[in-house]
């Protein structure tokens, strides 16, 4: 068995963190979201892993991950020169993956179930393929399944405008090699992608063993800020295991399951939990609330903030109003001078997204 984590694409939705990074790379509680699913496939006893990536971010993609020996596991990254859909991530890795099945993991996705139970139903009933799904309130979102009563999959829809069930396809495969005679069977969709919907449809479509399974947990695609803050606060909230190793003075207070790493300062404020703060960080006058995760070297002086994702090197100064529900990119930077400013000024790249509410 092997893995392929799809790590390549276009990541627009989470723009403009992603003009200059991965959206993979974008930590959820200060780790990188693709080393969930590496963790998740090593643990499912799965070490042969590929790595789907694109030309503008495979590089930093590599250079943090590395060749897999921190997970336990055996890296080969695979490029994909355009980002020309799931089913063609599958087409140039076929090289990698050989005849062997293999387990296809969205590098944006998290789930909370492990994979253990579903890879065992995929090898004991010899299936050709397992798609696992998740009830949502708002399918025309997603991929949809038509499933009849025994789990079979009789029908995939791609984001239909009327939904024959609440099942969305969640971003966890496990396929054997028939998958590659199916995406070779397929035609680019409307928008320009081979869809591995339309591959698992061919497999349906072959009378090929297709079966699903529901997800038990939690699900979320985190290619979208508020889907990011969700994937944030439920991992604070579910897996956070209080450290304190930081400096903290007397007039500080830390309340509830606080991470706070090495050579941090908190001085004169209070950090209230579920948050995690990384190394290198001066954090002063400042209310830290609750599901606030905050990266190595940022400075917040004066700052009031609370369900936040907050990236490295970014620096908040003498802000009054509270920050909610916000991601500040790296070596950000907001500041109000002085107390009651008569103007506001911004540098801002594009598509970003400022509301002062
Ligand atoms: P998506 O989130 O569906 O696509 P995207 O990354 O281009 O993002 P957006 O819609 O915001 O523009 O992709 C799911 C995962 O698969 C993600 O980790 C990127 C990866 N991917 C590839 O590796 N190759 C591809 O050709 C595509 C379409 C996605």
């Amino acid at each position: 068995m092997k893995a392929l984590i799809l790590s390549g694409g276009k990541g627009t939705r989470l723009r403009p963190l992603t003009y200059t990074g991965a959206k993979q790379l974008v930590p959820v509680v200060n780790k990188p979201i693709l080393w969930y699913g590496i963790e998740a496939i090593v643990a499912a006893g799965i070490t042969d892993i590929g790595i789907i990536i694109s030309p503008e971010t495979g590089q930093e993609i590599q250079v943090k991950t590395g060749d897999g020996e921190k997970f336990g596991a055996n890296i080969t990254y695979i490029l994909q020169d355009h980002p020309l859909g799931l089913a063609h991530a599958v087409k140039i890795a076929q090289p990698f993956l050989g005849d062997s099945p293999f387990i296809m993991y969205l590098g944006d996705n998290l789930i909370e179930d492990s994979l253990d139970s579903f890879f065992t139903a995929f090898k004991q009933q010899n299936l050709d393929a397992l798609i696992l799904l998740r009830k949502v309130s708002n399918p025309s979102a997603f991929g949809v399944a038509k499933v009849d009563e025994q789990g079979r999959v009789l029908q995939l829809i791609e984001k239909p405008k009327v939904p024959p069930s609440n099942l969305a396809l969640v971003g966890v495969y496990f396929f054997s090699n028939a998958i590659h005679q199916a995406i070779a069977s397929i035609q680019p969709s409307a928008r320009g992608e081979l869809e591995i919907t339309d591959a698992i449809q061919a497999l349906i479509d072959f009378e090929k063993p297709v079966e699903a399974l529901q997800l038990k947990g939690w699900w979320l695609d985190t290619g979208k800020k508020d889907d990011l803050l969700e994937a944030n606060r439920i991992i604070l909230d579910t897996r956070l295991e209080i450290s304190i190793e930081g400096d903290i003075d007397k007039e500080s207070q830390i309340i509830g399951r606080v991470k706070i790493a090495l050579g941090s300062k908190i001085i004169n404020s209070t950090v209230r939990g579920p948050v995690i703060i990384g190394s290198g960080c001066h954090i002063e006058n400042c209310f830290i609330g609750p599901y606030t995760s905050i990266a190595n070297g940022v400075t917040l002086l004066e700052a009031d903030l609370e369900h936040s994702v907050i990236l490295q090197g970014a620096q908040i100064k003498s802000i009054h109003q509270r920050i909610v529900d916000s991601v500040i990119g790296q070596r950000a930077k907001i500041e109000v001078t002085p107390q009651r400013p008569k103007a506001l000024r911004f540098l801002i790249g594009d598509d970003s997204h400022i509301e002062l509410t």
